[in-house]
């Protein structure tokens, strides 16, 4: 079980470039699924998850699906059974992502329902209720969804919550499907867009990416492209937030402020300097770093993804922190591991109040998710002594080499096979 070990307390310095974001290329690599030609996907992050996505896309009979450097190469190909077995899915989540694609590209698809995870039950009963509405058959038989419809046809679908991969699901669906689909209370997320603007270059027809209301017009086919995947807004968030926790002055190039906007206005309201020059941010922390309120929302709110990480920055401000998780019902599973490194944390049910700023000590300490993971390297930094964050694999998920990005900024950080 891979290990990372940190030395802190540490001052981090110079600049760091952020990776494609995971969140973006996980739908779009799904969306080839719909394309009749060659795709060419350039900023690929190298992360666990694409390489997951990337196997169960062969499994899907996809041809090449080959990465090399920061480009993904795709040629579509067609598999006897397009069906996502439980042995992929069961650690990535996201596979649902085919399940759209697939019924409305070979109008059939057996995808193994993905289960829970650390943080929570993940339900998918939105992504299902709306591919019914397009006219889908979808069986529940043995841990698997197991769909057919010939064809999709278009219908007004709004969804009771706003579910970031339920709108790329049925908006990739729809781009396929007969007529017009009007998709409405969808999430707002940035990779949403950045997803329509993928499907839109290779032909499809979707307006409203990045709004609550999305309006696709199906077409008969899609064509291939190449698109360059965004920037990771979530893991710029994190080096921001590890400046923060160690009064550093850092630099993070290729994130748009305009990506992070909540969570720029929370790290600004507890004293810190942010400038902004293009696509860098340079963060510096001048006087005391006071504690501020949080609550997670759906975009352009607080994002979740950085709640544990900004966890580990509160146990450094003056004052109390209250923090509350909205979206998922499990996502405090960092508390315990913060307060092991000596954090003076409250928590009830999925509300955090965190009295600082509390010296931390290094500790041995467990990676339960990717962002717990995250937030016990953050704290690690700025912890006295020595932290070894066990289960690695877990921060391997969602961000590209990150000891390396973090010893270009002086940490002393290595990992421990
Ligand atoms: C996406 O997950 C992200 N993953 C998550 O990032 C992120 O935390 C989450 O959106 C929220 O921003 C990817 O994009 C691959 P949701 P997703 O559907 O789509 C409920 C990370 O760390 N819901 O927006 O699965 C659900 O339970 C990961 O990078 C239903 O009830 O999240 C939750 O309470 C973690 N029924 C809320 O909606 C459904 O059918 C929002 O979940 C679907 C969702």
């Amino acid at each position: 079980m891979e290990k990372i070990r940190i030395q802190g307390p540490c001052r981090l310095e110079g600049s760091v470039r952020v990776s494609g974001a995971k969140n973006a290329v996980l739908p779009e690599m799904a969306a080839t699924l719909l394309m009749d030609g060659p795709i060419r996907l350039t900023n690929v992050p190298a992360v666990r998850d694409v390489l997951t996505m990337a196997r169960v896309l062969r499994h899907l009979g996809m041809r090449q699906v080959v990465l090399h450097d920061d480009v993904l190469r795709i040629e579509p190909g067609d598999a006897a059974e397009p069906d996502a077995p439980y042995e992929l899915v069961k650690t990535m989540r996201a596979s649902v992502l085919v399940l759209g694609p697939l019924l409305a590209r070979r109008g059939q698809a057996r995808v193994s329902l993905p289960g829970g995870c650390a943080i929570g039950t993940r339900p998918v009963d939105l992504h299902l209720a709306a591919l019914r509405r397009m006219g889908a058959t979808i069986e529940i038989e043995h841990g698997y969804m197991v769909a057919s419809c010939p064809r999709l046809r278009g219908a007004e679908i709004r969804f009771e919550v706003p579910t970031v991969t339920g709108t790329e699901n049925i908006m990739m669906a729809a781009t396929l499907a007969e007529g017009r689909t009007v998709l409405s209370n969808c999430a707002r997320e940035p990779e949403i867009e950045d997803l329509a603007g993928f499907l839109n270059a290779c032909g499809a027809h979707v307006s409203g990416a990045g709004s609550e209301t999305i309006v696709i017009e199906g077409v008969d086919r899609l064509q291939g492209t190449e698109h360059r995947v965004m920037p990771d807004r979530i893991e710029a968030g994190t080096f921001l937030m590890a400046a923060a926790a160690t009064g550093s002055r850092v630099t993070v190039d290729g994130c748009p402020a305009g990506l992070l906007g909540a969570a720029l206005d929370t790290l600004r309201a507890c004293g810190l300097v942010i400038d902004e020059q293009g696509d860098a941010l340079t963060i510096d922390r001048q006087g005391e770093l006071r504690a501020a309120d949080i609550t997670t929302e759906p975009y352009p709110g607080f994002p979740t993804d950085l709640q544990a990480q900004y966890m580990a920055v509160m146990t450094q401000a003056r004052g109390p922190a209250r923090i509350s998780e909205t979206i998922f019902e499990n996502r405090m599973m960092h508390v315990g591991e913060l307060c092991r490194m000596g954090a003076r944390i409250e928590l009830d049910g999925q509300i955090a109040i965190v009295h600082g700023p509390t010296p931390l000590s290094g500790a041995p300490v467990m990676a339960s998710d990717l962002r717990a993971s995250a937030s016990l390297i953050v704290a690690g930094l700025a912890a006295h002594g020595e932290t070894i964050v066990d289960r690695a694999y877990h921060i391997d998920r969602g961000y590209e080499r990150v000891e390396t990005k973090f010893h270009t900024l002086g940490a002393r950080i290595e990992r421990l096979s």
